[in-house]
C-alpha cells in the first residue's frame, strides 16, 4: 500500500516501473474484478445461488485450510432476537444442525462449516443494530453481530471506553468473543475481551414443550455457564446479546522503541509491568525488536492521534495485486499489511536474498511511517502519539473506502489476488515462551536468511493476555505469539523455507506445549488439543447439558476441538492438513521430502533436498 498520509515517504525506493505496470494491470484485471461501484469492502463471507440450491460459506481469505468449499442448504438473517430464537427453534424441531455465522467471517479454522445437508447457517450480519450503553453501570449491551469499531465508537460517545480488542477492527463482537479475541496486557482485567463479560444472553435448544429453544441470561452467578459461554467457539449455542464493563474514558499514549533483539525474553515481564498495553514485534531476520511503549493518559490529555496500523490501510487493487504477482516491479512506495515487493516471484524462484532485500526494505518502511500512527490523523509527526482509546486500540481502515482512495481494499481479498498467507498463533507459559524464543534464536543463527519470509509480513507479534476462569481461555497469565507467511497459490506448491516455518510451528506446538489460538492456524496446530485446554472437559460437559443433540457441532468444528489428525493423503504436510511422516506427505516431485527438524530433532518437516541449510 501506498504510504500516503505519512510526513516521509520512502521515496529512495520508488521505481520507474510502475507507470509501465499500471495500463497492464487495468486492462487484465479491472473489468473482471471491479463491480460497478468504485470501492470493494470485503465480500461477505456467504454466497447463495438460487440456480444450484445451496449456499457457500467461506473466511475472509476466502480459502479454508483443506481448501474444500463449505456448503449448506440454506441462510437466514434474523434482525431481532425473536427471529433468532425462532431460527433455532424452528431447526431443533426440524433436527437440522446449526452453525452461527457473522457478517464478518474474519477466522482461518473450518468452525462454522456445517454438514452440506440437514443444516442451516444463521448470519447475524444482520442482527447489529442495538448497542446500548448504561452511564451509571458503565456497561454495554450489543447484538451478536455489531462490529467493533461500532462499538467502540459508540462507548466512547458516552464517555466511557473499553478497554481490550483484537487489533483489527472487522470482526464481531461475538465472534470475537467466541474465538477468545484479545488485545495486549497484562494490568487489572488483562488483554481478553471476554474478561470484560458481564453477562450474555445464549439461544440454546429446548423440549417440544419449550418451544424447541429458548434465551437463557448467563452471568457470574452461575459460574460453570459463565465460565463456559464466554470462550465457546460457537459449539454452546447462539450468542444473542452482550453485556461488557467498561471505563471511563480515557487516552493512550503510544511510543514504538526500536531495539537490538538480544534481551526481549528477559524484558519482556518488567516492561509489562511498565506499560499498561505493552507489546512486542520481532524481526528475527533483522535482530531487532520493538517495544510498544503504550498505556494510559488521562483523556484531557492533548493530542487526537490514530493507530491506522499499515497493514490494515486500505491498498490500491492494482498495488497489491502487484505486490504478490509482479516480478518485474521492484519493491518501494508499495508497503503492505507489511508487504511489499514481487513476493510471489521470489518464493517460486526461491529467491531468499530477495525475499531478505524486501524484509529489510520494508522494515525500513514502516519505521519511518510509525507502523501507521498519526499524530493528528493525517501525518506522523513524531512520538509519542497520543489519542483516544477508540483510535488507538483497534484499527481496520481498508475496510472504509473514501474518495481518495476509490479502489480500496484489505490486502488479503480473495477478489484481487492480493496478499495469500498463513497466520500461525501459539499461546505460551511464560517460561515456555521464552525457551521457545531461545530455540527460534539457534535456529535462526543458523541462517537468518531463512526468517525473512515472515519480517516481509510482520514478522512475529508478541502480546499479554492474563489468566481467564473460561473454560476455552488461557489458565494462567500467557504470551501470545502471531506470525505470518507465504502461502501458495495452489496448494500443492512446496513454500520456500517451508521446512523453517514447520519446525517453528512444531517447536512451538510441541515442544513448547504451546495451545493454538482458536480463530487461527493450520490444522497441525491443533493436535492434542483437548488436552492442552485445561478446562475443555468441563466445557464438554456443559455443552452436553445445553445441547444434548449436538445440534450446534458439525463434523468440521469437532475435528479442531478433537484435534485429531483424518487426513494424511498425498501433501497433506504442505498446508498442515498433517505432520508429514512419508514423504509422500510433502512434494517429493518438487523434491521436496519429509525430514527432521534442525534444532528441534523431533519435528518432522518436508525439506527441499538440495537445500544447503548453513549458508
Ligand atoms: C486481519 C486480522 C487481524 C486479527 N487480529 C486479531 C487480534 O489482534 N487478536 C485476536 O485475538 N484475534 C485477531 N484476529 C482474529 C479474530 O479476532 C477472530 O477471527 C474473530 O473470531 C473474528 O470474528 P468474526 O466476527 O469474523 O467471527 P467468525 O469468524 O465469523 O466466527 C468465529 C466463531 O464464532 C462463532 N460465532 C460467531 N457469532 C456467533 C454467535 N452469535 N453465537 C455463537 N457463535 C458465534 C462462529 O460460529 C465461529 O465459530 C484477527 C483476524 C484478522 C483477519
Ligand atoms: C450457480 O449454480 C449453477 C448450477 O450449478 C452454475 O451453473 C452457476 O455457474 C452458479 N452461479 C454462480 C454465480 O456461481
Ligand atoms: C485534566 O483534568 C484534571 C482534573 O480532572 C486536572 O487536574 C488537570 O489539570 C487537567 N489537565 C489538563 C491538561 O487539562
Amino acid at each position: 500500500m501506498q504510504l500516503q498520509n505519512t510526513a516521509k515517504k520512502p521515496r529512495p525506493f520508488r521505481t520507474p516501473k510502475m507507470s509501465c505496470l499500471i495500463p497492464l494491470l487495468i486492462f487484465s484485471f479491472l473489468p473482471a474484478l471491479l463491480p460497478p461501484s468504485l470501492s470493494l469492502p470485503p465480500a461477505p463471507p456467504i454466497h447463495c445461488n438460487a440456480t444450484a440450491g445451496y449456499c457457500s460459506i467461506s473466511n475472509a481469505y476466502g480459502a479454508w485450510g483443506d481448501r474444500r468449499t463449505c456448503i449448506a442448504p440454506s441462510v437466514l438473517y434474523p434482525s431481532t432476537e425473536e427471529d433468532l430464537l425462532a431460527a433455532v427453534a424452528e431447526s431443533r424441531r426440524l433436527n437440522n444442525k446449526v452453525k452461527i455465522a457473522s457478517g464478518f467471517g474474519h477466522s482461518i479454522p473450518k468452525l462454522v462449516c456445517p454438514p452440506p445437508a440437514g443444516s442451516l447457517i444463521i448470519s447475524t450480519a444482520k442482527y447489529s443494530a442495538g448497542v446500548a450503553v448504561d452511564v451509571a453501570r458503565r456497561t454495554v449491551t450489543v447484538d451478536a453481530g455489531v462490529g467493533l469499531r461500532d462499538l467502540v465508537d459508540a462507548v466512547e460517545a458516552a464517555g466511557l471506553s473499553l478497554p481490550a480488542a483484537p487489533y483489527w477492527e472487522g470482526v464481531s463482537i461475538a465472534g470475537l468473543l467466541s474465538t477468545g479475541g484479545h488485545g495486549s496486557s497484562w494490568w487489572g482485567k488483562g488483554g481478553a475481551v471476554h474478561e470484560y463479560v458481564v453477562s450474555m444472553r445464549l439461544v440454546v435448544p429446548a423440549a417440544a414443550d419449550e418451544g424447541f429453544a429458548k434465551v437463557i441470561e448467563i452471568d457470574g452467578s452461575k459460574p460453570d455457564l459463565f465460565n463456559s459461554a464466554r470462550v465457546s467457539i460457537g459449539l454452546l449455542g447462539a450468542i444473542s446479546k452482550v453485556t461488557l464493563a467498561l471505563d471511563p474514558a480515557f487516552k493512550r499514549s503510544v511510543t514504538y522503541d526500536y531495539r537490538s533483539d538480544d534481551r526481549f525474553q528477559d524484558e519482556f515481564r518488567e516492561m509489562t509491568k511498565l506499560h499498561e498495553f505493552f507489546d512486542i514485534t520481532w524481526y528475527p531476520s533483522q535482530r531487532a525488536a520493538v517495544y510498544r511503549l503504550d498505556g494510559r493518559v488521562p483523556a484531557n490529555s492533548s493530542g487526537d492521534g490514530v493507530n491506522d496500523f499499515i497493514g490494515f490501510q486500505s491498498n490500491p487493487t492494482l498495488t497489491s495485486v502487484a505486490v504478490r504477482a509482479t516480478a518485474s516491479l521492484a519493491f518501494g512506495n508499495l508497503v503492505g499489511p507489511g508487504l511489499v515487493g514481487p513476493e510471489k516471484a521470489l518464493d517460486e524462484s526461491k529467491n531468499a536474498e530477495g525475499k531478505c532485500a524486501m524484509a529489510a526494505a520494508i522494515f525500513a518502511a514502516k519505521k519511518l511511517a510509525a507502523n501507521g500512527l498519526k499524530n493528528n490523523n493525517f501525518i506522523f509527526t513524531g512520538y509519542p502519539v497520543v489519542g483516544r482509546q477508540s483510535r488507538i486500540q483497534t484499527s481496520g481502515s481498508c475496510l472504509h473506502s473514501s474518495p481518495s482512495n476509490p479502489f480500496a481494499t484489505c490486502a488479503w481479498d480473495p477478489r484481487i489476488k492480493g496478499l495469500f498467507f498463513y497466520e500461525t498463533t501459539a499461546i505460551f507459559s511464560p517460561s515456555s515462551f521464552r525457551n521457545f524464543v531461545l530455540d527460534v534464536k539457534k535456529l535462526r543463527d543458523l541462517n537468518p536468511q531463512n526468517f525473512c519470509g515472515a519480517d516481509v509480513y510482520n514478522g512475529f507479534l508478541v502480546r499479554f493476555i492474563k489468566a481467564s476462569t473460561a473454560y476455552l481461555g488461557q489458565a494462567d497469565d500467557s504470551v501470545v505469539v502471531d506470525f505470518n507467511y507465504y502461502r501458495a497459490d495452489d496448494p500443492s506448491s512446496p513454500r520456500l523455507n517451508q521446512d523453517v516455518w514447520e519446525e517453528v510451528e512444531q517447536m512451538a506446538f510441541f515442544k513448547h506445549g504451546a495451545r493454538p489460538h482458536w480463530a487461527k492456524n493450520r490444522k497441525a496446530a491443533f493436535a492434542g488439543v483437548g488436552k492442552k485446554y485445561s478446562g475443555m472437559k468441563k466445557f464438554d460437559e456443559v455443552k452436553k447439558k445445553l445441547d444434548p443433540a449436538g445440534m450446534f457441532s458439525s463434523e468440521w468444528s469437532d475435528e479442531i476441538v478433537s484435534g485429531e489428525e483424518r487426513r494424511n493423503g498425498d501433501g497433506c504436510a504442505l498446508e498442515g492438513e498433517c505432520v508429514c511422516t512419508e514423504d509422500r506427505h510433502c512434494s517429493p516431485a518438487d523434491a521436496y521430502f519429509c525430514a527432521s527438524g534442525i534444532v528441534y530433532k523431533q519435528a518432522r518437516v518436508c525439506r527441499f533436498s538440495s537445500d544447503s541449510f548453513v549458508s
